[in-house]
């Protein structure tokens, strides 16, 4: 619909500047993978992309982790093996994304300059000899990357065959944080920039609690580990030390980009690759780069999914969730890697389901992305990543399953093309169920620091929501709350714990001009430096739910609640909002045991001319909150689309694409005139259909 709303609306020069001018609408999604030609002997490297390119893809990736070949040592660029394997990429028809190697610096560059090295919380220095490891905020590192990516710019700016560029990878640390003295002093500039006053930080930070006043910005640490984990007399000063960080790493990008942009082509566009899920960085402080993408691996032993095969084909809204992440930032977005077969990674490394990779790419597809890359051409022979899977085996050949499933997917898109419909309308009723879900990073950090509960875990009470949502064939943009909500018939905000005045004000808005607002438990406990407000607790939802929140409860695992909605229980442990709803405000769900037996835990009001829901329980498995939510549609006339549960259906551009994450095989409902282009009403475990 994104791509038929911008023909519609003129084919202005504008057009020309956004982020989806860098792709041709018409090919809908273009298909890449990854290669590390320093890895291989070049005298196969013509080989292998004949081979890449005869298997169907469109472009490849290099350079990511080669800053060692590229400056063997200091200030010495040797970009002449480089250009060797672009040429072969042209001479195959393949488009190259260049990367910028920040990640792997050369040996000589941190033995020479050892305070580029990360600084772990116990004092020991990072080594050479591993990946991200170099400070983002270290002068010295930030003035040799800036060095390399000059001169690469300089080389590959205009290159016609550079089609754009990525940053680092994976941007993050991986987790690790870093207590080097660069960090240390940007951290304290960042609170002195935000709170002016060390007074101001007081306030802030509560520090009146346990002795934690600071008279001088200079005697703030870095939260060290135990801190980090529990502990710290200020939850909201590790709060602060996310953000900053976020920031940071927001700002590393931001400066790479600027090398970039000083001499490369407008054509050329500038991204980076972040972990799909992972939250201790933010994706969306990126906005300055062309668009953002995603990594992701569905299946690495960590997600058990729907049914006894599920661990082989992992959490069914995963790729969508990313794809609903990543694109409303810049309405567009591309998956830079996509699991390719086993990895190697994981707590354990099963196979994934036959059909599941293309079942993935699918997915891919469906929302609405750009481009798809695979993780890698060429299974590693060495290295730390062996026993992982690429679209060639050991032999460097042979293709394996993964392999084999992505050609099949670049034939079916290429048959697909011809098909093609430029301005095909979304479907009406598709199109007006369109749903936000409200999401601050904000939430997930200070929910993190203060639980209440083991079992609380921030990410996964929000996938209830977008899970079900998806389940009920609803498209989702995932927004900040910077977005104009209004032309979105529903919004939900899950467990919104800080909010202010202005973000009520606009909810209270959005519903009184007709829109349907779902809120959770946890929503609007807090301001936005962490503290309850000295009022009647959640004071500031009070008014809009329509009930006072009289007490909250938290569960042991073994003990067996549940709660009541329209003649069924619902098991939960983990949170459960106690309300007295106000006169006007209907009760759909009612705790079903403990000693507050039948008191109201999911209300529903009228305001203006739209309507708020709370749902104060966070079910075991999130099933009375799609039962809650099919009620909210279905009582607002909105149309949903129940498919069962693992199975995803989307449109895209003219296209109905469904796919079976369950382990069983099930029946969808195709309308008897569609024109089923791949896959039939039937579709088997990890089976997709296409349909017009
Ligand atoms: C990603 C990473 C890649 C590679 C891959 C292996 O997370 O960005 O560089 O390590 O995992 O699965």
């Amino acid at each position: 619909m994104r791509k038929t709303l911008f023909i519609c609306s003129l084919l202005s020069i504008a057009f020309l500047l956004n982020a989806q001018s860098f792709f041709n609408t018409e090919k809908m999604v273009e298909t890449g993978v990854y290669y590390y030609p320093e890895a291989w002997n070049p005298n196969q490297w013509d080989r292998d992309f004949k081979k890449m390119a005869e298997m169907g893809f469109e472009f490849t990736h290099m350079a990511e982790f080669a800053w060692a070949q590229m400056e063997p040592t200091e200030g010495n660029y040797d970009f002449a093996w480089l250009d060797k394997a672009v040429k072969l990429a042209a001479k195959n028809n393949l488009k190259v994304i260049m990367c910028t190697p920040s990640a792997t610096p050369p040996v000589w560059l941190v033995r020479k300059y050892p305070e580029v090295l990360v600084q772990k919380p116990d004092g020991q220095l990072a080594d050479h000899g591993t990946r991200a490891h170099c400070s983002w905020s270290s002068p010295k590192y930030q003035e040799l990357l800036t060095k390399l990516v000059t001169a690469m710019a300089k080389h590959y700016g205009n290159d016609k065959r550079i089609w754009g560029w990525q940053l680092d990878n994976e941007p993050s640390h991986y987790g690790t944080n870093d207590y080097g003295t660069a960090v240390q002093t940007n951290f304290r500039k960042w609170l002195q920039i935000k709170y002016k006053t060390i007074e101001n930080l007081n306030n802030a930070w509560g520090t009146a609690f346990w002795s934690g006043i600071y008279t001088d910005f200079n005697q703030i640490n870095i939260p060290n580990a135990p801190q980090l984990i529990a502990g710290a007399a200020s939850q909201i000063s590790l709060v602060d030390y996310k953000r900053f960080s976020a920031d940071e790493c927001a700002a590393f990008l931001t400066m790479q980009k600027n090398t970039l942009r000083e001499s490369i082509s407008k054509t050329q566009f500038v991204t980076t690759n972040f972990m799909s899920t992972h939250t201790n960085v933010d994706p969306w402080r990126s906005k300055d780069l062309d668009f953002i993408t995603y990594t992701t691996y569905p299946v690495g032993g960590y997600s058990k999914g729907v049914g006894d095969q599920g661990f082989r084909m992992g959490d069914y809204w995963l790729i969508s969730w990313s794809n609903d992440f990543f694109r409303p930032l810049k309405g567009m977005t591309g998956v830079m890697e996509l699991q390719p077969g086993q990895v190697n990674w994981g707590s354990y490394n099963p196979l994934p389901y036959p059909g599941v990779i293309r079942a993935w790419l699918w997915n891919a597809f469906a929302g609405d992305l750009d481009f798809i890359c695979s993780y890698r051409f060429r299974q590693p022979l060495f290295g730390s990543e062996q026993f992982h899977y690429g679209m060639v085996g050991t032999d460097g050949i042979t293709p394996l399953f993964g392999g084999l499933e992505y050609s099949q997917f670049m034939k079916e898109i290429r048959e697909l093309r011809k098909l093609y419909k430029p301005n095909a309308p979304m479907p009406t009723e598709y199109a007006s169920r369109k749903t936000a879900v409200l999401y601050n990073v904000d939430n997930v950090w200070e929910t993190q620091v203060q639980k209440q509960t083991d079992l609380w875990n921030e990410i996964n009470h929000i996938t209830k929501y977008y899970s079900a949502l998806k389940t009920l064939c609803i498209p989702v943009d995932i927004v900040g709350e910077d977005r104009d909500l209004s032309s979105y018939p529903v919004v939900v905000a899950p467990a919104y714990q800080m909010v202010d005045k202005e973000l009520v004000a606009k909810w209270k808005k959005y519903v009184e001009n007709g829109g349907q607002l779902v809120l959770s438990c946890r929503t609007g406990l807090k301001d936005r430096n962490g503290h309850f407000p000295e009022a009647p607790w959640a004071n500031a939802i009070t008014e809009l739910i329509g009930a006072k929140i009289s007490m909250f409860d938290l569960l042991n695992k073994e003990t067996i609640a549940n709660v009541n909605f329209e003649g069924n229980k619902y098991s939960w442990h983990s949170w459960g909002d106690i309300l007295e709803p106000y006169a006007g405000t209907e009760i759909w769900a009612t705790f079903a045991d403990q000693f507050y037996a039948g008191k109201a835990t999911v209300i529903h009001r009228k305001l203006g001319k739209g309507t708020v829901t709370y749902i104060g329980t966070d079910t075991d498995n999130g099933k009375l909150e799609k039962e809650v939510l099919k009620k909210v549609y279905n009582s607002a006339k909105i149309t949903t689309n129940e498919q069962p549960e693992g199975v995803m259906v989307n449109w895209r551009d003219g296209f109905w694409v469904a796919i079976n994450y369950s382990s069983v095989k099930v029946n969808i409902n195709i309308p008897s005139n569609a024109n089923i282009i791949f896959g039939s009403k039937e579709l088997d475990i990890a089976g997709v259909a296409v349909w017009q």
